[in-house]
């Protein structure tokens, strides 16, 4: 009797867990890597040297946007990379693992105002979020 009502108890609680979970990473998509992603892919543009020689030439401050912007995507990257997120698949995991790779890629390259490997980081980052959304996100 004990354990029946314990056992309720902890399906309960898992099943509001499970909930949490999903709504959160819609949220921190919409709050968080929606706004810092738009700062890389911008910035992106702007240094990639396939755009001119003055590409590189963004101000400081517009890097130390950029590097900011890199950083704010970690709490979402050890989402993305939790151990129940990555029981989602290998496409989920794969694109996962790539998206904090490349997050800290981008940091990196910021941090040396290094156009080209910026611009690169912030491409293949944004395969990253078509991957996972083909297969996991509802399309509208
Ligand atoms: C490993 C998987 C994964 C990666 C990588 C990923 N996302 Fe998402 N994203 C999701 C899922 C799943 C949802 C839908 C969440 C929901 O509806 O509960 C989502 C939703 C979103 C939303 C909200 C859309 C809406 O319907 O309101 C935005 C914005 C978003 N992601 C941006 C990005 C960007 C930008 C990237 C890449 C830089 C990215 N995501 C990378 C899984 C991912």
């Amino acid at each position: 009797m004990r354990g029946a009502s314990l056992a309720l108890v902890l399906t309960l609680s898992l099943a509001g867990v499970a909930l949490a979970a999903g709504a959160d990473l819609k949220t921190e998509m919409k709050t968080v890597v929606d706004a810092a992603t738009t700062t890389i892919f911008a910035v992106g543009g702007d240094v990639d040297p396939a755009n001119g020689p003055d590409a590189a030439k963004v101000p400081a401050s517009r890097w130390a946007e950029a590097v900011a912007a890199a950083q704010k995507l970690k709490g979402p990257a050890a989402n993305l990379n939790s151990a129940e997120n990555k029981a989602k698949g290998p496409v989920w995991a794969a694109s996962a693992a790539d998206f904090a790779r490349l997050a800290g890629d981008a940091e990196k390259a910021a941090m040396k105002k290094d156009g080209a490997a910026f611009s690169k980081a912030a491409n293949d980052l944004g395969d990253t979020c078509t991957a996972c959304h083909a297969k996991f996100k509802a399309q509208s």
